[in-house]
């Protein structure tokens, strides 16, 4: 029987037949099955008889007849007395045509998935490689971490965690006592220990938080501009988004959109990314609709360790006497970005239905990383390295604003902050900040585009550029390069 080259690109198998390690029989049976699940073989296809194709592949007829066996007892060929073998309707339903193109093929899975998936579907942000670029945001003195403490604090938690293996549901208990009392005394939080549910991060809480408080179409105010992760969160519980925009003095709920959400998820310590800090009065305010409209507070603290005007403001929970505020913490942020717990501090009435359906969604947290965490504040290298780091990051941050003074006052306006880890300049007129941050990328500088951050069409101009991060020599190339960027626009 001759072989028909189009039905059976025997030539595609040879790379696999020259793998020395795996009997020839198997390499033949895996070069054909690849054909199959590829779609290069469709259903029905008929296979070639074992002596040509032995004959063609330069392999013995017996290794042919033992790769048949193993297909037809797979179930990928099935034999018709007297008229050879043929690839089986389920194997090819099983998997795509070759000529199917990937892209149509996505396109026929994301019509499978459901609602949630298709929200989730906002925008790739997240899939930019983390502390690649030169004054990226978000990226802390990754060089200044306490290694050697950490190490310690991992070794003395591989000791004890035999004792501690089952998890109340809540969290490692040490953590949770040790991140309690850092609270009460440094953030002015209201809480106990028991009131702390340990989470994978503060972008996980607040997504459950988002879940747990929140229907689809049931309006959330959210802050203009904000932090992606928060955006993409509301987006996927398919909630009604409210805009609500920020000033110098942080989030401004006008009287008239007071009815319009049952929750409000706020930066209130430092605007994210503007960095404004919310005032006072509009503090209480906020507490006040919470109060009257039985409402839902997030108040997502991220940074708010590193302000470098006086110690660290009392959280907004800390003024709550309702319990409506739901407070959010991370440690990726002022440790590492790899210490992935962040943590919720709740109202008493929210503790079991979140804990339940944390078990549910999300189960514990592991219990090493807790544990090594607790050891670690409790020896107080927590404290010393957040002092330490402040001091740092003050250096760095008037480093970088000398550096932009230099060489790119003409172009960059700073936007007053009183800390946290990156600065925001508005653009001169006439620069888009998309090309600038498109332009610097090429350079190895990954500065943000501030219109990235809002929702609205009111969208600003500007720059978001980390400095926590990174040492003289990396500001100075990072701004040089900025600088030709801006010469070229
Ligand atoms: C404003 C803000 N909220 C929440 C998060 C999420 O923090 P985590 O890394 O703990 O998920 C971040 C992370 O950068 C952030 O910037």
């Amino acid at each position: 029987m001759k072989l028909n080259k189009s039905e059976f690109p025997s030539e595609l198998f040879l790379p696999l037949l020259q793998e020395e390690k795996i009997p020839r029989y198997i390499a033949l049976f895996k070069a054909l099955r690849q054909s199959i699940i590829e779609g290069k073989m469709i259903a029905g296809a008929k296979l070639p008889a074992s002596r040509p194709l032995a004959q063609s592949l330069k392999l013995s007829r017996n290794t042919v007849k033992s790769a048949f066996e193993l297909l037809l007892a797979e179930g990928y060929i099935e034999t018709r007395p007297g008229s050879g073998s043929f690839v089986t309707h389920s194997a090819a339903i099983a998997f795509p045509r070759a000529d199917e193109t990937p892209s149509s093929r996505s396109f026929k899975a994301e019509k499978k998935l459901s609602k949630l998936a298709e929200r989730l579907n906002w925008q790739d942000h997240h899939t930019i490689p983390y502390a690649k670029y030169l004054l990226e945001p978000a990226i802390p003195a990754l060089a200044e971490f306490p290694w050697m403490q950490w190490q310690r604090a991992v070794n003395y938690a591989g000791r004890v965690m035999k004792h501690q293996l089952v998890s109340s549901g809540l969290g490692c208990a040490q953590l949770r006592e040790q991140i309690a009392s850092y609270l009460q005394i440094v953030r002015g939080v209201k809480c106990h220990s028991n009131n702390i549910l340990i989470f994978s991060g503060s972008q996980q809480a607040i997504y459950l938080s988002l879940q747990m408080l929140l229907n689809p179409g049931e309006g959330v105010f959210v802050e203009d501009p904000c932090y992606f992760g928060i955006e993409g969160a509301v987006n996927a519980v398919g909630a009604n988004k409210i805009l609500i925009e920020s000033d110098e003095q942080g989030f401004n709920l006008s009287p008239d959109k007071q009815y319009l959400a049952k929750l409000a998820v706020v930066t209130p310590s430092r605007n994210y990314p503007l960095g404004h800090t919310l005032s006072l009065q509009r503090r209480l305010a906020l507490l006040q609709w919470a109060a009257d409209q039985g409402g839902w507070i997030i108040e997502d603290d991220y940074d708010s360790e590193f302000r470098f005007d006086g110690p660290p403001l009392t959280s907004l929970q800390g003024l709550d006497t309702e319990q409506r505020v739901i407070y959010s913490g991370t440690f990726s942020r002022i440790l590492h970005p790899s210490i992935r717990i962040g943590y919720l501090v709740l109202p008493d009435q929210l503790v079991r239905p979140f804990t339940l359906a944390k078990q549910l969604m999300q189960g514990d947290v592991s219990i090493l990383p807790q544990l090594t965490l607790a050891q670690f504040m409790a020896a107080g290298h927590f404290s010393s390295h957040v002092r330490r780091m402040r001091k740092l990051y003050l250096s760095r941050r008037n480093l970088l604003q000398q550096l932009v003074e230099q060489h790119l006052s003409g172009y960059l306006q700073l936007v007053p902050s009183d800390g946290g880890m990156h600065c925001v300049y508005l653009l001169a007129a006439g620069f888009s900040d998309e090309v600038i941050c498109r332009r610097a990328r090429e350079l190895g500088v990954g500065v943000k585009a501030l219109s990235h951050y809002y929702s609205s069409e009111n969208k600003r101009q500007g720059l978001v550029i980390g400095f926590a991060g990174f040492n003289q020599q990396q500001q100075q190339r990072a701004i040089m390069a900025l600088a030709s960027v801006f010469s070229d626009c």
